[in-house]
């Protein structure tokens, strides 16, 4: 992409709790980005981001009006997930860059949708993958890019949360709308940093089992998590709350997984273990160690300190960075579509009872 002179004219798209929390105060101290334009569905949530944020920003309750302006350079989808690719493809359709939130999209279709309007538009599509821009995963990625680890071989990766079920009964638990439980939620982002951690191998097979044991269990949503998505009374909650599994790579490596929002364990923690030949690794939330072995001696190597933590700063930065023409993105539509290949295998490994291929 060339270097760019002029600012990004930039919609945000949903106006909820990640919008807010992360998006908004970065797009606020980036001056490469000016925010024009704020949609949301209820268009008083829109109205108040105006009201708080970017006072000349114009407000849309449609996403297709948002579209239909030429000025805008670059869209950010903050909506539920079943939105996700249904508007980044009209998006890239109408000529715009798409920052989107994870996970891509609900089926292996509709994350290739969006990576077929990206490549027929020639815009650039990016889905959030924040934790790769923790400051333990940089450092472990250059520390594996340098061959320390060898050859990975073997890992086991998850986020488990004792209680932490976002907005119960709300979109998050409704399966039409999110795409599932804490798989989708919570997997695409551990799954993402074993995998991109490993090199990017493809997925070939999985085998999942997925458990449901909250949804009647009033107290359980009770956690700091309940604060994304909106808890509805009388809402649907047909998602799970457990999923495990195991995934297969082409490269004969395997992952294991396990993600829940509510499950009878100490604490909650993220982690991502990888096994190499040459040392192991330990990515545990949001601090890395790795294991080795030097001239007969056993040695742990890590870094001094405490590392920054949560990457959406540095993700949405790269997207800007990209845009600019001074970095490349950090994502490719292709490692989307396999995320999603391997979420919607795990699934349906869960529905069978048996091992799923992916083709
Ligand atoms: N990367 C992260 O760490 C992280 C954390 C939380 C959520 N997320 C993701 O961000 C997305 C939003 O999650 P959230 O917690 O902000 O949810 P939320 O429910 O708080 O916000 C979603 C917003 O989208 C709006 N919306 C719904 N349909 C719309 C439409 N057709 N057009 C425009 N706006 C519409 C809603 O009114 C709401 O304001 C989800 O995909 C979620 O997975 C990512």
């Amino acid at each position: 992409m060339k270097k760019r002179e002029k600012k990004i004219r930039l919609a945000i798209v949903g106006c909820g709790g990640i919008a807010w929390g992360c998006h908004v105060p970065y797009y606020k101290r980036d001056a490469r980005v000016e925010v024009v334009a704020v949609c949301d569905i209820v268009k008083g949530k829109a109205e108040a981001m105006r009201k708080e944020r970017f006072p000349k920003a114009a407000v849309y309750a449609d996403y297709r009006e948002v579209m239909a302006r030429k000025d805008v350079d670059a869209v950010d989808i903050c909506t539920p997930n079943d939105l996700h690719s249904e508007i980044a493809v009209a998006a890239l359709k109408a000529g715009k860059h798409v920052m989107c939130e994870k996970p891509d999209a609900v089926s292996p279709e509709k994350a290739e949708a969006m990576k077929a309007a990206s490549e027929k538009s020639k815009k650039l599509l990016m889905v959030m993958r924040n934790n790769r821009f923790a400051g333990a995963s940089q450092f472990a990625r250059k520390y594996i890019e340098a061959g320390r680890m060898g050859e990975i071989y073997a890992g086991r990766c998850g986020w488990q949360r004792r209680r932490g079920i976002p907005g119960k009964g709300g979109w998050f638990t409704t399966k039409a709308k999110s795409g599932g439980g804490p798989l989708i939620d919570l997997g695409v982002h551990m799954i993402d940093l074993a995998v991109w951690l490993m090199g990017s191998p493809r997925p070939v097979a999985v085998s999942g089992n997925t458990f449901c044991k909250f949804a009647n269990d009033d107290g359980a949503s009770d956690s700091e998590h309940a604060k994304f998505g909106e808890v509805k009374a009388d809402g649907i909650f047909d998602v799970e709350d457990l999923a495990m599994g195991l995934i297969r790579f082409d490269n004969g490596a395997v992952l294991q997984i396990e993600f829940s929002w509510a499950s009878n364990i100490k604490a909650e923690t993220r982690f991502v273990e990888l096994r190499g030949t040459k040392a192991g690794m330990n990515w545990k939330d949001g601090n890395v160690e790795f294991y080795s072995e030097e001239n007969g001696v056993l040695t742990d190597v890590a870094p001094a300190g405490v590392m920054p933590d949560h990457g959406h700063d540095g993700n949405l930065k790269n997207f800007v960075d990209v845009l600019c023409g001074v970095a490349e993105p950090s994502y490719t539509p292709r490692q989307g579509v396999d995320m999603i290949k391997i979420l919607a295998a795990l699934y349906a490994s869960a529905k069978s009872g048996r091992e799923v291929v992916i083709g």
